[in-house]
């Protein structure tokens, strides 16, 4: 008896340091709010942050990387014992975004939120090379065009996506690319695309019957606004990235920005590419306006508030280069 308790013992053991191993090797930071205790998970920092919020038994997903992560995506949502996604937030629709979206979506049968000037870019499955914000990455965009390459592509999404919320977000004019404006060139490679996006096909379809499960948008909507509400998560408008690009503030403590700024090497937070690289300075205001002690971007590391005032004070002089 003693021989199987040490066992047990031994084993549990090595369960924790595996666990807390793999958190650190795989880079599995977290956050706590200190007002409504809301974890945070960073799931994985490898083409894009993915964000897990958790509260009282809900569980959200923030962003889901390219289509060849899904896997791992996958792996750490199980790490972390995710049974039930309750829905997908996405800060834009951008390949290296949203990339897993339907394999989540079939998998969890949840909802997915996205602003309503990118949902037809989500239900196409593919996005354009925004413009770039910076001379390098202008001159490469104006090379790219409207052509959509084989990259930009990802498995669209048709079912229970939320564009509306109780609350209104604003929807801006603008002039940017929409899913009509592609290269013809793009139907040529679609063939090739659809058949590959057979692959996902044999799990898919086991899950297909559980889509049946969500009778309605509105229902959609209606569990949308739920859980955020639940969770506690706000959505603000923080166009510049792309039109239609939102930050999630969770707790008026953290926000969870997307490619709204990038921090890499903290030299920089501008992204490269920004479809509308004025309004970005906006925004990021917008940000600083909550009393976010944080800031969280798809790509890079934590932006503590005073670097993003810094940067903020400075890109009044973006517009003289
Ligand atoms: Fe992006």
């Amino acid at each position: 008896m003693k021989d199987i308790l040490s066992v047990w013992r031994i084993r549990a053991e090595v369960i924790c340091f595996v666990n807390r191993l793999s958190r650190e090797v795989l880079n599995l930071k977290s956050w706590m709010t200190h007002k409504s205790k809301i974890e945070i998970v960073k799931l994985m920092d490898m083409r894009c942050n993915c964000f897990l919020i958790r509260k009282d038994g809900i569980t959200v997903l923030v962003d889901t990387s390219i289509r060849a992560e899904g896997s791992i995506l996958l792996r750490r949502l199980k790490e972390l014992n995710v049974v039930k996604l309750h829905c997908i937030l996405l800060t834009h629709v951008h390949f290296d975004h949203t990339g897993n979206v339907r394999r989540l979506q079939k998998k969890y049968n949840c909802p997915v939120f996205v602003h309503s000037s990118e949902e037809d870019f989500l239900k196409e499955g593919f996005t354009y090379l925004p413009k770039g914000s910076m001379v390098l990455t202008k001159f490469a965009t104006t090379l790219a065009g409207n052509r959509v390459l084989r990259f930009q592509r990802f498995p669209a999404c048709h079912d229970k996506i939320v564009t509306e919320l109780s609350y209104n977000l604003p929807v801006e004019p603008n002039d940017v690319l929409t899913p009509a404006d592609a290269d013809p060139a793009l139907e040529q490679v679609e063939p090739a695309l659809e058949q590959a996006d057979t692959a996902l096909a044999p799990a898919d379809a086991a899950l297909e019957q559980a889509d049946s499960a969500l009778a309605s948008p509105d229902d959609a909507l209606t569990r949308v606004d739920q859980i955020l509400t639940r969770v506690g998560i706000q959505i603000l408008y923080t166009p510049g990235h792309t039109v239609g690009s939102v930050s999630y503030i969770v707790d008026d403590e953290a926000a969870l920005v997307g490619d709204t700024m990038i921090n890499p090497f903290r030299m920089e937070l501008r992204p490269p590419f920004a479809d509308l690289p004025d309004r970005l300075p906006a925004s990021w205001k917008v940000l600083l306006d909550t009393h976010c002690r944080y800031f969280l971007p798809a790509h890079g590391g934590v932006v503590g508030r005073e670097l993003l005032e810094e940067h903020n004070a400075k890109a009044r002089l973006w517009r003289v280069q």
